[in-house]
């Protein structure tokens, strides 16, 4: 099943990680089809570790109370989520994500967290595309993009785009799926999460399964940590660096726009 789903991705024109065809639309037709169930089924992969992951993200963008921050390809808001609890009430979270059903979970996340702590009204939600970012230079103290890189067309773009929108010596973070690098711990890891994350996806997800290869095969070809800090470093970032998480499955790639930067 796996191998059938595989091939019937790479037959297609949108690879799962190449800049040819139309992998956006690809990724927006995932999402749309997975939104309702996308927060459950984070919980379930993740042991409810991704939000510990959010939180360090949030950490490593030295974001402080009252900062403007952007969370690119928010999906359902968790990041902007823990962005805010960082800016507190004087800041503004902006979320942008291509997928008007990811963005209505969002909406729906946000009033709920509102219901149960005090009302939050400085979280914004746009529709809107990673590689042209509705901005202007400079907008921002920090930009956050969370699981998201790996899904986008063209990503040295879309980090153009963010080092673009950030201030000069904020830090713009990717928090996404990683390469372990201990030898015994990475043998183990990518055959059980080929076979694991598509099973859970089948039990929890029923008919949605099929979309849970896609996260092994985004994953096994997105580049490892070390080299999307080499990456942001190509994309005029300074300071790069990766954290890696849970022993590297999951990583923080983070860098700086220099304050000197001449502008755009
Ligand atoms: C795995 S979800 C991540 C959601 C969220 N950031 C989180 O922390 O859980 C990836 C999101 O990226 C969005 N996406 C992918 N490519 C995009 C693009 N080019 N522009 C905007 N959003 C995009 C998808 O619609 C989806 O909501």
């Amino acid at each position: 099943m796996l191998k059938v789903y595989v091939r019937s991705l790479r037959a297609g024109e949108p690879g799962v990680n190449g800049e040819g065809g139309d992998k956006s639309r690809l990724v927006r037709d995932i999402f749309t089809s997975i939104a309702g169930r996308y927060d459950f089924m984070n919980t379930v992969m993740t042991g409810g570790l991704d939000r510990y992951w959010r939180r360090r993200a949030v950490q490593a963008a030295r974001i402080r109370p009252g900062d403007r921050v952007a969370d690119i390809c928010c999906g359902t808001g968790q990041l902007a989520l823990a962005a805010r609890a960082a800016t507190g009430r004087g800041g503004e979270v902006v979320g942008l994500d291509f997928s008007p059903a990811m963005l209505d979970v969002a909406a729906e996340n946000i009033r709920e967290a509102g219901r149960r702590a005090e009302s939050i009204s400085n979280i914004r939600l746009l529709c809107g595309d990673a590689r042209e970012l509705p901005f202007a230079a400079a907008e921002f103290d920090a930009v956050l993009i969370g699981w998201g890189l790996r899904n986008v067309q063209e990503r040295e773009r879309a980090v153009r785009e963010m080092r673009r929108i950030v201030k000069p010596g904020g830090r713009v973070v990717s928090l996404d799926m990683g390469h372990p690098r201990l030898p015994g711990l990475s043998a183990l890891y990518w055959p059980l999460f080929a076979r694991l994350v598509p099973f859970l996806g089948r039990r929890c997800a029923g008919e949605k399964a099929r979309e849970y290869y896609y996260l092994y095969e985004s994953a096994r070809e997105f580049p490892p940590q070390w080299e999307l800090a080499d990456m942001f470093r190509r994309c005029g970032l300074t300071h790069t660096g990766a954290l890696d998480l849970a022993g590297g499955v999951v990583a923080v790639v983070y860098g700086e726009k220099s304050p000197l930067y001449p502008g755009e």
